[in-house]
């Protein structure tokens, strides 16, 4: 999931170019996307074509946004996004554990409602400052937390923290990372605002894939193939991975536990991530 494209429920009109389009995931979106009076229209919209057959047979991971547990929004929201495809629920400004179990309780409730038979995961925003703090726990609270969603706009701006600071970009980009992989499970890096900044995006994107983070929110087509090139494995990584494997295979055949591949020395971890980048190619097509 390198690239996530960002779609608001309000506008219908863009559903099919983005199901056409070129991103690895589709994040339709309830929350602050759609004005509060638009958000019936948009849930029915999203209904209409999440139980519908354009966005199952699209090939791409769906996602959906919901409105904050707790809101006026959310147990409707629920019932109406919980449809037969979907991967991933994306739940907004999450900053307790007891949210993260009423959100499961209404994923198991909208499933059974609506026949859906392959559980659905969570993708847990962290963006706030409690969040942030409270991030391992969070993902943590409940199984089905799948990944960790970075969101800078909520987190930075009303806290006037400046995003092209590099420092305070790093440094919570890293916590987050750090939480999700003491959690074990994926992290996600955020959006950015100004589309038209294709350098930003790019920038952010590359810090986020030596964080570790598997992919970058996008709310613009344009952003998309930047996304989906700064998440490929490149070649040489691929074939360094490849002669890490082969040694590791080799090097447990002969009892050894580190060896040396291209002038480095390998051990466990460094197999680890060789076979992450394997099975990341070999979901892109790559070999
Ligand atoms: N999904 C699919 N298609 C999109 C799109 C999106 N998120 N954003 C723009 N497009 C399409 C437009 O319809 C247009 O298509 P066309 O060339 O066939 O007419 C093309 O891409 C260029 O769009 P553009 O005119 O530059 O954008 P816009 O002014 O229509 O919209 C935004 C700009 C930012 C309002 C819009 O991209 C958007 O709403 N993005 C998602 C926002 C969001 O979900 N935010 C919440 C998460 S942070
Ligand atoms: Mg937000």
């Amino acid at each position: 999931m390198r690239s996530k494209l960002f779609v608001p429920g309000s506008r219908p009109e863009l559903f099919d170019k983005a199901l056409r389009g070129d991103a690895d995931a589709l994040s339709f979106d309830l929350e602050d996307s759609v004005s509060e009076d638009r958000k019936a229209d948009a849930r029915a919209a999203l209904q209409a074509l999440l139980s519908g057959p354009s966005a199952r047979a699209c090939g791409k991971i769906l996602i959906a946004r919901v409105n904050p547990c707790g809101s006026v929004h959310f147990d409707a929201d629920m019932r109406a996004v919980v449809q037969t495809g979907l991967a991933l629920l994306n739940l907004p400004k999450v900053e307790s554990t007891s949210e993260v179990l009423t959100a499961v309780t209404a994923l198991e409730a909208a499933e059974r409602a609506n026949g859906v038979t392959e559980p659905v995961g969570l993708l847990l925003n962290i963006e706030s400052a409690r969040g942030l703090r409270l991030a391992y726990k969070l993902a943590c609270a409940h199984p089905r937390v799948a990944g960790l969603q970075l969101g800078l706009g909520d987190l930075f701006e009303p806290l006037q923290i400046d995003r092209h600071e590099p420092a305070s970009l790093h440094a919570v980009m890293l916590q987050m990372r750090l939480a999700a992989g003491e959690a074990g499970v994926f992290a996600y890096d955020a959006a950015c605002a100004n589309f038209s900044d294709a350098e930003s995006f790019r920038a952010e994107a590359n810090l986020a894939r030596r964080l570790g983070y598997i992919g970058k929110s996008c709310i613009h087509p344009s952003q998309v193939p930047l996304a989906n090139e700064a998440f490929r494995p490149t070649d040489a990584e691929i074939a360094h991975a490849h002669r890490v494997a082969e040694a590791a295979a080799d090097a447990k055949a002969r009892g050894i536990g580190a060896y040396t591949v291209d002038g480095h020395m390998v051990d466990a971890p460094f197999v680890l991530r060789a076979r992450a980048v394997l099975s990341a190619a070999k979901r892109l097509g790559l070999g």
